[in-house]
């Protein structure tokens, strides 16, 4: 027999390029983002084309944000934490 869970309520918030996002704690900011119908994460250096979640696991590095100024940080493997800033990663390792 099938059991049905409660679905979590979030409870955290935090923003994605300035708009506020509310999060399930322990869910991951990549989560949390597409869960808003946002695919972007990051766009490539040389032609600004759009990446986004891939592998979901660590190991393709599509998903790279800024989060409160620090580049270079996976989606997937990020925790939600009430009040980060999360942006746009726009080609290589400097932030907005
Ligand atoms: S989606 Fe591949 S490293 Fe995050």
């Amino acid at each position: 027999m099938a059991t049905l869970l409660a679905k979590p309520s979030a409870s955290i918030t935090f923003t994605f390029n300035g708009e506020l996002i509310s999060a399930v704690p322990g869910q991951s900011v990549g989560a949390a983002i597409l869960e808003t119908g946002a695919r972007t994460l990051r766009v490539t250096r040389f032609e600004n084309k759009p990446r986004g979640m891939f592998c979901g696991i660590g190991v393709c590095f599509d998903c790279l944000v800024v989060i409160d100024g620090v580049p270079n940080q996976r989606a997937c493997l990020i925790e939600v934490r009430d009040g980060m800033k999360v942006n746009t990663q726009v080609g290589g390792a400097w932030s907005k």
